[in-house]
């Protein structure tokens, strides 16, 4: 049991990494908030995880609505050990057809209020908690169409170095998982793609993958909990890449085979 008796928040905890990371963590001995929009897959979410479990449903861009919701988590359940920096959207920028409406959108969501998030969260955190970010290889592989998301994973690793140096002197470690595609429902949110289109991004990416797959979030939440455990009690300011490969040694996969 690596987190036994830790409390931790996880937004974005109702679906995909979040969701298996939240799962890891009671097994693994934690309480958990878990935080999302969706009522409906909160609830769910719930069910699964059982009682050690509890949701707070928020709009992580409504800054008040963010605060109010650090503060019930913390009032009803005590102050936290592990802060997982989790929601997040994707979404297509590409050069010469980008909206700025989404643009912007993607920056607010997935760097603007990640940040806050830990600015917000920061009175509830106990002396030498950890904090991990949801990074992503597309912060460094410089993927067509992905402008504005890129820059916020990017932006992401970035101040995570900052505030590994700020937060030190509590003893407060930050970090960043960075993790490769990987199978959960951000592919089709919109459900704007049909089932073969799914399956044919999935192969693609599994091309361009040195092992040869894309990940499963329990492969993500594995990274997270060594992150957030003692046993990296001397890791900070990182960024742990989780990823079949594709950044080390991108012309690994199978599609750069002869
Ligand atoms: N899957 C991948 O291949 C991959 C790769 C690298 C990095 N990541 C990162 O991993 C994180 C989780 O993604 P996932 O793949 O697990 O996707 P997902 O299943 O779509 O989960 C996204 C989560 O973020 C929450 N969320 C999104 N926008 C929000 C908002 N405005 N306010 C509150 N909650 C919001 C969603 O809540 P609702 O469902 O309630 O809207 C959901 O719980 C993201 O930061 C993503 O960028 C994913």
């Amino acid at each position: 049991m690596r987190l036994k008796g830790k409390k931790a928040l996880i937004t974005g905890g109702n679906s995909g990494i979040g969701l298996a990371t939240a799962k890891l963590f009671v097994e693994e001995g934690a309480e958990v908030v878990i935080t999302g929009r969706n009522q409906k897959t909160i609830d769910e979410a719930l069910q699964l995880l059982g009682p050690k479990a509890h949701g707070i449903a928020v709009e992580i861009t409504d800054s008040a609505a963010r605060k109010a919701a650090f503060k019930e988590a913390a009032e009803k359940f005590g102050k936290l050990d592990v802060l997982f920096v989790n929601a997040g959207i994707p979404g297509n920028t590409p050069a010469g057809a980008a909206s700025e409406e989404l643009f912007r959108s993607i920056i607010d969501i997935n760097l603007t209020s990640a940040y806050f998030t830990v600015e917000d969260a920061l009175p509830y955190l106990n002396e030498g908690a950890s904090i991990i970010f949801n990074g992503s290889v597309i912060g460094t592989l410089g993927l067509p169409g992905y402008s504005a998301y890129a820059a916020t994973k990017a932006g992401v690793r970035a101040f995570a170095r900052v505030l590994a140096s700020e937060l030190s002197p509590r003893g407060i470690r930050v970090n960043v998982v960075a993790p490769g595609g990987t199978k959960t429902p951000i592919w089709n949110r919109d459900g704007s793609r049909t089932e073969e289109q799914v399956s044919g991004l999935e192969k693609w990416i599994s091309g361009t993958v040195p092992l040869g797959r894309m990940g499963e979030p329990e492969e993500i939440a594995k990274a997270v909990l060594f992150l957030a455990s003692d046993d990296a009690s001397y890791v900070q300011g990182v960024e742990l890449f989780v990823d079949g490969g594709a950044t080390a040694s991108p012309l690994g996969g199978p599609m750069f085979r002869q």
